[in-house]
């Protein structure tokens, strides 16, 4: 039928915006889609032989669509103009802390997003179906629509829907081929179902779930509230395993065979980082501030809370188990070798990485370290703690290695700070050949054999697991 949609238009061309349209493209050949963005270098980029973005699947993908139905370009008015459907793919970051306030909420800020409905209204000549794909708080969309209303040329008309995105980095291509649902919030119908149709090509119907605008919208924010929840709430055992002699590996089976709880999203960490995770849960607890409703916003804050509990006591243990007697007096002077930098195994993105967090606490305490991570460039390490430089970090103090047994050698103590499973295949033998003795293994991310690394003569530390 002639009312199906063929042109998508999507402004931002991040994380999100690229591997969102890269799939679409490739499963709607009769859809042609064109990615925009204000910032030249991230789209030549996406038309290089070097995608601004790494994502397992996505390179041939992208070269492949970009032959034939997926555009890059800075144009972005034309592309508005051409298009049926606009997503609106931008970034909406945290608003800087009020001083003085001593809450953790923070207003997203929603300017680039309010920009690009501001550009629809006025470049827009035909009816437009506007998607905001962005994460947003409750009402967000209305605003949307608002302005679009305020702003646009007579007589055109727009539909605004809410259809967030719940890919995971490192596995984006795979969240997105196979989604375990897509929302679409909105109050017409005529457009949800468009918008429906464009994932019917491979998302199964009982997938796609409408519902209303403010619905959708929440249902993202508390989405990604409860998924932190629970890493909190799994880390908060593990502080009480290492009091009683409990083994977090254990207890997390143990809960997690209850279907009702399950096994995902149960492993015990120094804490959730990466990109959205805090932003999102300090948007929840800004909106419940501001609805007045103190009870849940304090609910929120204890997740984030706790997530700072985390590295806290993580850093206090080294600190602790390395001044016993016998042992090496405090970090003064030590060398740390720091196994993972990313705030996840699988990516190369250091946003919220706890890992910075440990490595500035260390260096803060007169350590000096070696870090390696195998997909976190070598500038991105020195920029991120120097950043941190101005609360004391000694960036002087920190070598970038590239491989994991050149940070070990000479080290006289490893922390594990990312999950990267490449550590499980360390030559523990080998490693400890190369440290100073006594030698100390401080795992973060509870993915070494501990036993084994005992019977070799490491000191060994793991959250939750009593030594
Ligand atoms: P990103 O920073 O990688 O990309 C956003 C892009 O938008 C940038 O390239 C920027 O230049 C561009 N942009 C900003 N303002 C613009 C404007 N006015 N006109 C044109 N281009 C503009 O961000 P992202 O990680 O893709 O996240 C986008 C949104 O999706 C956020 O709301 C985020 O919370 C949400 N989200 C992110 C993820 C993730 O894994 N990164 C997952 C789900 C949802
Ligand atoms: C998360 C959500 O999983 C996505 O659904 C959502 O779309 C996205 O946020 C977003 O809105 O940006 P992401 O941040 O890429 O995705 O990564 P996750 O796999 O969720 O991990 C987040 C953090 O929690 C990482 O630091 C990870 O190491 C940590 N984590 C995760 C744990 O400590 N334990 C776990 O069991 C799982």
């Amino acid at each position: 039928p002639t009312d199906r949609i063929t042109s998508i238009c999507c402004i931002g061309a991040g994380y999100v915006g690229g591997p969102t349209c890269a799939v679409i493209a490739a499963k709607c050949p009769e859809i042609r889609i064109t990615v925009v963005d204000r910032d030249p270098d991230r789209i030549s980029a996406w038309n290089s032989d070097s995608l601004p973005v790494y994502e397992p699947g996505l390179d041939a993908l992208v070269k492949r669509q970009r032959n034939t139905n997926l555009t890059f370009s800075t144009d972005i008015d034309r592309a508005i103009d051409q298009a049926q459907l606009i997503f609106i793919a931008v970034n909406t970051p945290p608003m800087p802390h009020t001083h003085g306030s001593s809450s953790m909420g923070a207003k997203p800020d929603l300017s680039a997003v309010s920009e690009c409905a501001r550009r629809i209204a006025r470049v827009s000549l035909t009816d437009k179906i506007v998607v905001a794909k962005s994460t947003v708080p409750c009402g967000a969309c209305a605003t949307i629509a608002g302005m679009l209303r305020d702003n646009g040329q007579k007589g055109v008309g727009f539909s605004v829907l809410s259809n967030p995105e719940f890919l995971s980095e490192g596995t984006a291509v795979r969240d997105l081929l196979h989604p375990d649902r897509v929302l679409i919030g909105g109050d017409d119908r005529v457009a949800q179902d468009k918008l429906k149709a464009v994932y019917m090509h491979w998302v199964p119907e009982p997938r796609i779930l409408t519902m209303n605008t403010w619905s959708s919208e929440l249902a993202k924010l508390a989405s990604n509230a409860m998924l932190a929840q629970r890493v909190s709430s799994i880390n908060s055992i593990s502080a009480v395993c290492e009091a009683v002699g409990a083994d977090i590996a254990e207890v997390a089976r143990g809960c997690g065979s209850d279907e009702r709880i399950g096994q995902k999203f149960l492993r015990p960490s120094l804490g959730f980082g990466g990109s959205c995770f805090h932003k999102d849960i300090a948007s929840l607890i800004w909106l419940s501030e501001s609805l007045g409703l103190p009870e849940v916003a304090e609910y929120w804050h204890q997740v984030l809370a706790l997530n700072r509990f985390q590295i806290k006591r993580f850093v206090a243990r080294i600190l602790a188990d390395t001044s016993r007697e016998g042992g090496l007096s405090g970090l003064g002077g030590r060398r740390v070798a720091c196994l993972g930098f990313a705030f996840k195994e699988g990516t190369g993105d250091t946003r919220n990485t706890p890992a910075a967090d440990v490595c500035c606490e260390l260096l803060r305490n007169g350590a000096k370290l070696s870090i390696y991570d195998p997909r976190v460039p070598r500038h991105h390490i020195v920029d991120k703690l120097a950043m941190s430089a101005a609360s004391n970090c000694d960036i002087d103090s920190v070598s970038v290695c590239s491989d994991a047994y050149s940070a070990i050698a000479g080290s006289d103590i490893v922390v594990v700070l990312t999950a990267w499973s490449e550590f499980r295949q360390i030559d523990w033998e080998q490693a400890l050949k190369l440290m100073s003795q006594p030698a100390y293994v401080f795992d973060g991310q509870v993915v070494l054999d501990h036993g084994r690394l005992e019977q070799l003569g490491f000191n060994v530390f793991s959250i939750g697991r009593a030594h």
